[in-house]
């Protein structure tokens, strides 16, 4: 959808971005993240041309965006910034409907759409819509700009720091509002942020950039599971363990799981676990449905009949994890159950792997 071809900006000698490639997809909510002077703001105003590359060149949809007219280029792409700027002596409902205005849309299309995006961000356009910009509260006023650059029905909209100015509490609501929005109108949405809770809140992919290049580029929990190098590291690194155990889906640390079914016997069951050194098998009935797990002691207490059968010998009382368990979930089971591997089961109750105690906490120790 919008495409950095090697793009480079230059201020006198110092060299504010270096190189830059990227494809940044259609409905995907791309977050832009790195310290401050590390060239976001700059990354993104080359989008909507308020800064033109040095070098290299962009293009939206296939567009080489210098070849379009400017001020074109912006209305159709919205722009929330974090001093929004509402026009002091316009109304609320005036601001919102200001682009389309420009745009010449007929006023009962834009009125609606105006309402409609207003309840949107839970503000009530009978009790909003005429009050003045100092009649809001700084919250509800980025509320404003946000749906502001949402009223032309742009594909495309730049938010730079948007929430950066609010209080905690304001910031989470919008934070939950633009997710809300996003699932709904499938925007394209390019979001700076120099805050890591807020980028794995809300990317689909994050971008992080250092002294104007692209470091690394990868969805949340790739970004957590594999930084590409150091600086990556210190910058996630900053975040709460918690936080990151509490994105980390288990099927990360998952591994293949070794498997028998129920009617086989524990002869064919010792042979299989000495073959391959395991001190647990799961168990299966014969619809490939999960029952539960035999040990190896368990086995050698019925060595006097090898013809026994797996499911006279099964436990089905050992934990179990779901596809969908994070890695803080599987901290808090490790520490109440001593079982040598846990099976990860589906919603089908089919297993899709296990997940080994004694490497799992050697992961972890390393979060
Ligand atoms: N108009 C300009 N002239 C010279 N240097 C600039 C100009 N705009 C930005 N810079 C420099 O470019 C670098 C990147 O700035 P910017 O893109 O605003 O970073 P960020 O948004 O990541 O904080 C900074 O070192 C900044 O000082
Ligand atoms: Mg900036």
């Amino acid at each position: 959808m919008i495409t950095f071809h090697n793009v480079c900006k230059t201020y006198e000698k110092q060299h504010v971005i270096k190189d830059f490639s990227l494809t940044i997809h259609e409905g995907e909510l791309f977050v832009l993240i790195g310290p401050s002077g590390s060239g976001k703001t700059t990354t993104m105003k080359m989008i909507n041309r308020l800064i033109e590359p040095t070098k290299g060149h962009i293009t939206i949809k296939d567009n080489d965006i210098a070849t379009l007219n400017p001020v074109a280029l912006r209305r159709n792409i919205g722009y929330v910034i974090q001093q929004i700027g509402l026009l002091p002596h316009l109304t609320i409902q005036e601001n919102v409907s200001l682009v389309p205005r420009l745009k010449q849309m007929a006023v009962e299309e834009y009125h609606a759409r105006v309402q409609e995006l207003m309840r949107m961000v839970a503000l009530e356009p009978s009790t909003f819509a005429e009050r003045y910009p100092h009649e809001l509260s700084g919250g509800q006023q980025q509320r404003i700009g946000v749906i502001r650059a949402l009223a032309a029905d742009p594909d495309i909209i730049l938010m730079d720091e948007p929430f950066s100015a609010l209080d905690p509490i304001s910031r989470e609501q919008l934070q939950d509002e633009l997710i809300r929005i996003q699932q709904e109108l499938k925007k394209t949405i390019v979001f700076v942020t120099h805050d890591m809770n807020e980028a794995l809140k809300l990317a689909d992919r994050v971008g992080i950039m250092q002294n104007g290049h692209l470091v690394q580029v990868d969805a949340p929990q790739q970004l957590l599971a594999h930084p590409a190098n150091d600086f990556v590291k210190t910058f996630v690194g900053n975040q709460h363990n918690a936080m990151l155990a509490s994105l980390l889906p288990i099927t990360q640390i998952m591994q293949p799981a070794h498997t028998m079914y129920a009617h086989q016997t524990i002869k064919e069951a010792q042979t299989f676990m000495l073959k391959h050194q395991l001190d647990m098998l799961i168990i299966l009935d014969r619809q490939e449905i999960y029952m539960g797990s035999v040990t190896i002691w368990a086995i050698y207490q019925q060595h006097y009949d090898p013809e026994t059968l797996l499911q006279d010998v099964i436990q089905s009382t050992v934990a179990v994890l779901s596809h969908s368990a994070t890695i803080e979930d599987l901290t808090a089971l490790l520490h109440v159950q001593t079982q040598p591997i846990t099976p990860v089961l589906n919603r089908d109750q089919r297993v899709m792997g296990v997940i080994n105690s004694t490497e799992a906490a050697a992961y972890i120790a390393t979060l």
